[in-house]
């Protein structure tokens, strides 16, 4: 008996109400006429028309189909389905990076005069675009911290349209309620964006959450190997379709080639994030039982002060965790360079561990004063747990803790 290839339709249908490690792996794809099994990489930039009255349709929208790559491409529109599906949302809008992606929210979603509140740990080149380019025209701009919940209601102003956070924090681990925060949000008639780049949908669901947008870097877990920029806007049709209309305007598109390493970084998401967050679980208590060590951050250790409410909504903690040595930053620089395995790099979210000195990289446009509220010390390191074998991890940060 001959079994006949699902259609799209058919496909989409089987798919409804399918668990997200499936959605993962199937999602959104559409085959062409040669029946590939693995999704096609359409690595072209235009499209050939039928002819002139076909183009004419195509620009217009009368008909459905691609015309240029800055605004549609198979392959891209594969992974924005895929991942759409995966957060529970109606639609998706890719971007090459996660910076282009947090831009392209914002120039949709605020204009001159508005307000927007912004969690004090967010990731710096957030900070920076907003301060730099969106103040420059005429966007107000305040920062809370993350887990001040009375400090986000006393924030909100008459013009305030956007609250922007980003949950686990970077690096330390704090944990914003999402809703709680999404009430005062709707409450007060405010976008809610959630940057879920630490968790990815494997961990955590922002929209189920009550967040009405949710930011992506892609380039971190969704890759997973540390190949591609890219990120990506999701949502519903109402928030999303503004964000699109900017990046095809604007041009900050994701490129076929990184959305099919993307799409395929999809499919092994949910088995990665449960081997990083393993991982980083053991590290973490490993870390807490070393004399050597001041602190430890790492929302799954119930010393952390966001132990209980990270439970509530992640499903796992995720791979990147911090510590502070016991000592000032050449003890911290001389635990970094003594791993051999790990290695000294910023980036996080790849099957290769990374560890990094945040006062002095990712956090050292931030002002002394600034770095020392948010917790950024001399002595802090901050480790993003990859695939490696725990045995051998904790024998190479053993090598760090020699030195101290
Ligand atoms: C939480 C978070 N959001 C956004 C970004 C920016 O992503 P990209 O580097 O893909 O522009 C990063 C990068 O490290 C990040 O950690």
């Amino acid at each position: 008996m001959s079994k006949t290839h699902s259609t799209k339709d058919a496909l989409a249908k089987a798919l409804e109400g399918a668990q997200s490690q499936t959605l993962a792996v199937r999602a959104g794809q559409s085959r062409t006429n040669e029946d590939e099994h693995s999704e096609a990489l359409f690595l072209t930039s235009s499209y050939v028309f039928k002819d002139c009255a076909d183009a004419q349709a195509r620009f217009s929208g009368d008909v459905e189909g691609s015309v240029y790559s800055r605004y549609t491409n198979p392959t891209v529109r594969n992974f924005e389905l895929r991942l759409a599906a995966m957060e529970g949302a109606e639609d998706c809008i890719a971007t090459s990076s996660g910076m282009g992606a947090i831009m392209s929210m914002c120039l949709a979603h605020l204009s001159a005069g508005d307000h927007i509140v912004c969690s004090s740990d967010v990731f710096g080149s957030t900070v920076v675009l907003l301060n730099n380019f969106f103040a420059k025209f005429g966007v107000e701009i305040s920062y809370v911290k993350l887990t001040d919940l009375n400090g986000w209601r006393d924030a909100i102003r008459p013009n305030t349209k956007l609250f922007f956070i980003e949950t686990p924090s970077n690096p330390l681990n704090e944990i914003g309620d999402i809703r709680a925060l999404s009430t005062i949000a709707k409450d007060n008639s405010v976008l809610f964006a959630v940057d879920n780049c630490f968790c990815s949908p494997a961990l955590q669901l922002p929209l189920s959450l009550g967040a009405d947008i949710i930011i992506h870097s892609a380039t971190k877990y969704i890759d997973g190997q540390g190949r591609c920029l890219g990120g990506a806007v999701v949502g519903n049709a109402e928030h999303i379709e503004p964000v699109r209309n900017v990046v095809r305007a604007g041009g900050p598109s994701m490129s076929p080639f990184n959305a099919w390493v993307f799409l395929k970084g999809l499919e092994t998401l949910h088995l990665r994030m449960k081997a990083h967050s393993d991982s980083a679980l053991a590290i973490a208590h490993w870390l807490e039982s070393q004399a050597q060590i001041e602190a430890v951050f790492y929302a799954g250790l119930e010393s952390h002060p966001g132990h209980t409410l990270a439970k509530t909504q992640q499903s796992h903690f995720g791979g990147v965790l911090s510590f502070r040595v016991k000592g000032d930053q050449t003890a911290a620089w001389r635990f970094i360079e003594a791993t051999q395995v790990i290695s000294l790099t910023a980036n996080l979210g790849d099957a290769k561990s990374t560890i990094v000195h945040p006062a002095t990289t990712t956090h050292s446009r931030l002002s002394p004063e600034a770095r020392a509220t948010a917790g950024i010390t001399d002595n802090l390191i901050r480790v993003a747990v990859g695939l490696e074998a725990l045995d051998d991890l904790l024998i190479d940060l053993q090598r760090g803790i020699d030195t101290l």
